[in-house]
């Protein structure tokens, strides 16, 4: 077996400086005989103000061929009007996570020892808070699907059609319960708006009780999305495993970033579950161009996420070293601010012990 090879794409703003330690740490952390062979691609904002190119077909073929995929963040300054909203969100992330088909979005909270939850004591109790999110990475109203007519006009119409696909949610609501099997409570919540949204919300109700038929021993239960908000900062210890749609998944998960002591922390895989394709392994965050260029990003979002992209490859042990390596880390700094390269090396450090 020859090295792995990553496909690195550290992006825009924050996402360069949160790559450069996440990989510092990936460094240290290789397994025994095993070597990672890099490939640098410079997609983002900077590209496509210079050139136009978001994505080339060439690129991504090239991308399509390595074992995973690290990715930063995308997006450029706001409001630059050389910059079309969406451009490189749909252009390069999304066109990632479709093409590749990345369609379990996996983004698990857990409150680390040390680390500073923004909800009180009385709130947290003395239950360890540690969930994950299967968000759904492929459909959804993330398909732009939809239009807009009359623009500009005070007749203008504008749709944008979730896509719920029996197929998508039913590969999901599978991975959502194989994942719950192995969790030690064994539960799953499946999160949606079936009381409004009636026609996709009968496709994610009736695949779940389906599913379920074949998991007896995992608990399942269903919340209104709105309602899940209220779950989540007033008792997020009762949630274990959460399955729910591209949008709700999305918005789920930077709540949850936050009540888990910071957007900073949270990591991400774009996981193709069926390895057809590269998996893509990213922090929840964005390119925080109010922070970026100042090298304070917090980047153990992006370290765990090497984590990640560790354990899917079948290196369980790496992906534990790093984790436990944060886990230390976290609980000597518990919240105090350190520069961006700082906490890179403080974990890198530990890492290589
Ligand atoms: P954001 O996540 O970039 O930032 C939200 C807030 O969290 C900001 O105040 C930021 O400073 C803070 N923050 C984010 N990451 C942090 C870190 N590691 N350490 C400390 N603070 C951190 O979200 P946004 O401002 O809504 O989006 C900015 C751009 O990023 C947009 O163009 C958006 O489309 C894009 N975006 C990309 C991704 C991605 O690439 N996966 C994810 C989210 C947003
Ligand atoms: C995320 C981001 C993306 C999403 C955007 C930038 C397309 O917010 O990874 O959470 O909505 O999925
Ligand atoms: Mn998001």
């Amino acid at each position: 077996t020859g090295p792995v090879t990553l496909a690195v794409i550290p992006g825009d703003g924050i996402g360069q400086e949160v790559t450069a330690e996440a990989l510092k740490v990936l460094e240290v952390a290789s397994p025994a005989g095993v070597t990672f062979e890099q490939t640098r691609y410079d997609l983002g904002a900077e590209r496509y103000l210079a050139t136009g190119e978001v994505l080339p077909d060439t690129v991504l073929g090239e991308i399509r061929e390595h074992d995973a995929i690290l990715l930063g963040a995308v997006g450029g300054k706001p409001n630059d009007p050389n910059l079309p909203p969406g451009i490189l969100e749909r252009g390069l992330l999304l066109r990632l996570r479709f093409e590749l088909d990345h369609y379990v979005n996996l983004r698990p909270s857990r409150i680390f020892p040390g680390v500073t939850s923004p909800l009180s004591r009385d709130v947290l109790g003395d239950d360890e808070v540690d969930f994950v999110v299967v968000r759904e990475g492929t459909e959804g109203p993330y398909t732009g699907n939809g239009g807009a007519l009359r623009v500009g006009t005070p007749a203008e119409v504008a749709t944008e059609v979730s896509v719920n696909t029996a197929y998508g949610v039913e590969r999901v609501v599978r991975d959502a319960f194989a994942r719950a099997e192995k969790r030690p409570r064994k539960k799953l919540t499946l999160v949606h708006k079936t009381n409004v949204l009636v026609h996709a919300g009968a496709v994610w109700w009736r695949l779940t009780q389906q599913v379920a038929a074949e998991h007896p021993d995992v608990t399942v239960d269903y919340m209104h999305i709105d309602a899940a908000m209220i779950h989540m900062t007033t008792n997020p210890q009762r949630f274990d495993v959460i399955v729910t749609d591209n949008l709700f998944g999305d918005i789920i998960t930077d709540l949850a970033g936050a009540i888990s002591g910071g957007i900073g922390l949270a990591a991400s895989g774009n996981i193709n579950p069926d390895r057809t394709a590269p998996s893509m392994f990213e922090p929840v965050h964005g390119s925080a161009p109010d922070i970026a260029g100042q090298q304070i990003a917090d980047p153990t979002a992006a370290i765990l996420s090497t984590a990640l992209l560790l354990d899917h490859l079948g290196h369980p042990e790496a992906a534990a070293r790093i984790e436990d390596a944060v886990l230390a880390d976290l609980a000597e700094r518990g919240t105090a601010r350190r520069r961006t390269p700082e906490v890179g090396d403080a974990v890198a450090k530990r890492v290589a012990g």
